[in-house]
C-alpha cells in the first residue's frame, strides 16, 4: 500500500484526485470509475469537476459505478446514493447519466439488482480505479465486519455504529436504512486500482487496522493489503494510530 498524509483537507481531495486523473489519463476516454458517496470523497470530487472545468481531464465518455444503496429508501430520495452520485459526481464531473450505473436499492429482488450490478461491471471490462471511504468500524462499500471475503455485490445488514455515523444526513436517527446493496468484498478487490480517503480522528483505528493489522475479516479494510495497486490518502489526524508513520509519504497543504 502507498500511504499519503496530507497536511490539509484540501491537500487530501487534490492528492486524492490526481490519483484518480492519472488513472483516468492512462486508461483513456472510457475509463470506468468506481464512486463511493458519503463525506470522504467530497473533496477530491470537487479537484476533479476542477480538472474538467479547466480542460485537463475529459470524462464525457467515462462510465462509472457506485459502491452502494441503500435499501428501503424510496426512488429518488435526496439521501439515496443514486441523488447522491447524480448531484456529487455526474453532473459536477460532467459525466453521462446514462453511463452512471448504481445498484438498484428499490428493486422487488434485490438479488437480481446485485446480479445485474456485476455484470454491468464485468461487460464495462472492469473497473480501472475505485474511490473508496472507509467505516469507523473498518468497513468499506457497506461490508461490515464479518463480511465474506468472497463475496460479490449484495445486501448486508448495517451495523448500528454505521447507521449512527450516517445519521447525520437525515433528519432523524431513525430514517437511516437498516440494509444497504453493496458490491462485496471480493468484487472491490477485483478493481485494478484503489484510491482509500480518509479524514479525522473518528477513523484513525481503522486506518491503523487496514494498513498495520493483520488482514482479517473483523476489519474488512485490511483485506485491502492483498491487492497490489492500493493509494491510501489521509490527513495527520487519521494517520495518527500508524505505528510506523515514517513510512508514509507526507505532502504539502
Ligand atoms: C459509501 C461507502 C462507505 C463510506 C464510509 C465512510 O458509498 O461505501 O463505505 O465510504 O461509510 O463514510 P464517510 O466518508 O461519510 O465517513
Amino acid at each position: 500500500m502507498r500511504v499519503i498524509t496530507c497536511a490539509s483537507p484540501d491537500a487530501v481531495g487534490r492528492t486524492a484526485a490526481e490519483c484518480v486523473a492519472e488513472v483516468a489519463r492512462r486508461a483513456g476516454p472510457e475509463v470506468v470509475l468506481g464512486v463511493a458517496t458519503g463525506s470522504s470523497p467530497l473533496s477530491a470530487y470537487e479537484h476533479l469537476a476542477a480538472m474538467v472545468r479547466a480542460g485537463d481531464l475529459d470524462l464525457t465518455r467515462a462510465r462509472a459505478f457506485a459502491l452502494d444503496e441503500y435499501v428501503g429508501l424510496p426512488r429518488g430520495h435526496a439521501q439515496g446514493y443514486a441523488a447522491v452520485v447524480d448531484r456529487t459526481v455526474t453532473r459536477p464531473l460532467g459525466l453521462d447519466p446514462a453511463r452512471v450505473h448504481v445498484p438498484d436499492g428499490c428493486a422487488d429482488d434485490l438479488d437480481a439488482a446485485a446480479s445485474a450490478h456485476e455484470r454491468l461491471i464485468a461487460d464495462a471490462g472492469g473497473v480501472d480505479v475505485q474511490i473508496l471511504g472507509i467505516g469507523s468500524d473498518g468497513h468499506i462499500g457497506f461490508n461490515e465486519p464479518g463480511a465474506s471475503p468472497a463475496s460479490r455485490t449484495h445486501v448486508e445488514v448495517l451495523a448500528e455504529s454505521t447507521r449512527r455515523d450516517n445519521a447525520r444526513f437525515f433528519a432523524s436517527p431513525d430514517e437511516v436504512p437498516h440494509r444497504a446493496l453493496t458490491e462485496g468484498l471480493a468484487t472491490i478487490l477485483d478493481h485494478r486500482c484503489l484510491v482509500v480517503i480518509a479524514q479525522g480522528l473518528g477513523k484513525a483505528r481503522a486506518v491503523a487496522d487496514m494498513i498495520e493489522g493483520p488482514v482479517t475479516t473483523s476489519c474488512p479494510a485490511s483485506l485491502l493489503q492483498r491487492h497490489p495497486d492500493v493509494t491510501v490518502v489521509l490527513d495527520a489526524a487519521a494517520a495518527s494510530c500508524l505505528r510506523d508513520a515514517g513510512a508514509t509519504g507526507t505532502v504539502g497543504a
